[in-house]
């Protein structure tokens, strides 16, 4: 897919499919006017007898012949703004991946977005121009590599051209600059998750970071599952244990020419395959845990769109890969393994692995970096997913200013995150008899999400910190259009926001 900026009016557009957004009981406009001329004369009557008012998540849908060639024009709701409300930009967001996914299905070529007033947003035309391309090209993506019958792929192939203002088209133009970048990393980490885990294994992941690396002279590191061990991170070695392939540790700056910038680190989870380890899984819940890698291909895509927006601070990226299997060279239930930083846990349980090579990896940060900030993300515990659902990310920090941050990030990306309380009450759930700390929560305590981020920040020291839980945002959430069963890429667009908005 492709999206540009439209050189003509709607009206006047050659596109498959002309698309009108509107809020709830909109006049009809001399744009309107123009499109009814031009195929539809009795147009507005047909909305009237349709009842379409423009009701939020409300779309009328009117089909044209044009000589051999179905088209189509469609008007999609808003919902209904006041005095004191802007109109939602989430409607906005959802109408898009609504229509988009109808133009999906008619296989049409091409498709023109009429912009709708960025002002009813509260908004500036950049902006609006950048979520409706990212959320166009989300909106029509579709993992097809399987497919051995052309009749089952998707089309993905469509021209989206954007109808605007003339007063706004420099804005407009940059808004859509933006936007693609931002549309292609999320869904390059769609793309990597849903990819089938023989398919991803830890090798392959680390191979596309240093691709990216290369195209754009980034400072790379990629240590194997040798180097690892030798450098004392007995949590990404250990979990690796049980597993055939190689672990590596990614490491990744980005930096900036601007003199005393800030410098941010975003981690991610990278378990390209969680079987449990000898806490083996059942079957069910392992289904889909090809997933439990998409913290990492989030920080690696991430790290690939700010070499390309160039913000003025630093940037470092950790991803710790590894599988997590079962095998007689696996750890085992009862061990205790040794991080980088020194610290011991007691792993009770194989399959809360995640915090074990992030553990790794956070040291690692810290030690040889020191950010101003460090962000986690990882599909780390059943328990966020459980608490919150599919729709929002769990957000966990003791960081007020930094966690405001981040929670402003998600709301002008558009991917929702919610705190979960981390008072210092559930620190002593992770206690162990035997060891520094332990890998799962004490049963009593419960708060699995909660519980784990303690874990984690025994390996931050005092660098302000968020982690965020996205096992239950990353695959397969229902009921929002612009996505698809499958990978969602949550939290990259809220992270490529951070980096690019970061003010002191
Ligand atoms: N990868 C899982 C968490 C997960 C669950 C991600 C569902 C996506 C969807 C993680 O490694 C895990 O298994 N966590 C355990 C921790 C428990 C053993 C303390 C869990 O949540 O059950
Ligand atoms: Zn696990
Ligand atoms: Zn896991």
């Amino acid at each position: 897919m492709n999206v540009v900026l439209s050189k003509t009016s709607l009206a006047k557009s050659s596109c498959d499919a002309l698309v009108f957004f509107v809020e709830q009981d909109f006049k009809f406009s001399a744009a309107m006017k123009e499109i009814a001329k031009e195929y539809y004369p009795t147009l507005e009557q047909f909305l009237k007898n349709e009842e379409f008012t423009g009701k939020a998540g409300s779309v009328a849908t009117i089909p044209v012949v044009d000589g051999k060639k179905n088209r189509c024009i469609f008007f999609a709701g808003l919902g209904k703004k006041n005095a004191t409300k802007a109109l939602d930009m989430e409607t906005y967001r959802r109408a898009i991946g609504t229509v988009l996914k109808t133009v999906q299905r008619k296989k049409f070529d091409s498709v023109a977005l009429q912009l709708p007033d960025a002002a009813l947003f509260d908004a500036a035309p950049e902006y609006c121009a950048q979520q409706t391309t990212t959320i166009a090209m989300m909106a029509l993506y579709k993992f097809n590599d399987f497919f051995s019958d052309e009749s089952l792929k998707a089309k993905t192939a469509i021209a989206v051209e954007l109808v605007a203002d003339k007063a706004d088209a420099a804005a407009v133009k940059d808004g859509i600059a933006t936007g693609i970048i931002i549309g292609k990393a999320v869904n390059n980490v769609r793309h990597w998750v849903d990819t089938p885990p023989s398919h991803l294994t830890p090798t392959i992941l680390a191979g596309f970071a240093e691709k990216i690396a290369k195209k754009y002279a980034l400072k790379i590191k990629v240590f194997n599952e040798q180097e690892i061990n030798k450098m004392g991170m007995g949590g990404l070695a250990g979990v690796s244990a049980g597993s055939d392939e190689d672990c590596k540790l990614v490491i990744m700056e980005y930096t900036t020419a601007k003199k005393d910038a800030p410098t941010l680190a975003f981690v991610g989870k990278g378990i390209t395959f969680d079987s449990g380890g000898l806490s083996i899984k059942p079957a069910v819940s392992m289904e889909t845990m090809k997933d439990d890698m998409a913290g990492a291909a989030s920080v690696i895509a991430v790290m690939e769109a700010v070499a390309q927006l160039k913000p003025a601070i630093n940037l470092i990226i950790a991803a710790p890969i590894s599988e997590n299997m079962p095998s007689g060279k696996a750890t085992k239930p009862g061990d205790i393994l040794r991080f980088y930083n020194g610290k011991t846990a007691e792993v009770k349980n194989t399959d809360a692995e995640g915090r074990l090579v992030l553990a790794d990896a956070l040291s690692y940060v810290v030690k040889h970096y020191k950010p101003d900030a460090i962000i986690d993300i990882a599909t780390l515990t059943g328990a966020c997913a459980y608490a919150l659902g599919p729709f929002h990310t769990g957000l966990m920090s003791q960081h007020d200013a930094l966690s405001e941050k981040v929670q402003q990030s998600a709301r002008r990306a558009g991917d929702a995150v919610w705190p979960l309380p981390m008072t210092n009450d559930y620190k002593d759930a992770i206690k162990s008899s035997i060891a520094d700390i332990c890998n799962i929560g004490n049963e009593r305590i419960r708060a699995g999400a909660i519980t784990a981020a303690f874990f984690l920040q025994h390996f931050v020291d005092d660098v302000p910190w968020v982690h965020l839980d996205i096992a239950g945002t990353a695959f397969d959430v229902p009921s929002i259009s612009y996505y698809n069963p499958g990978a969602t890429g949550a939290s990259v667009r809220l992270l490529i926001d951070l980096a690019t908005h970061w003010k002191k």
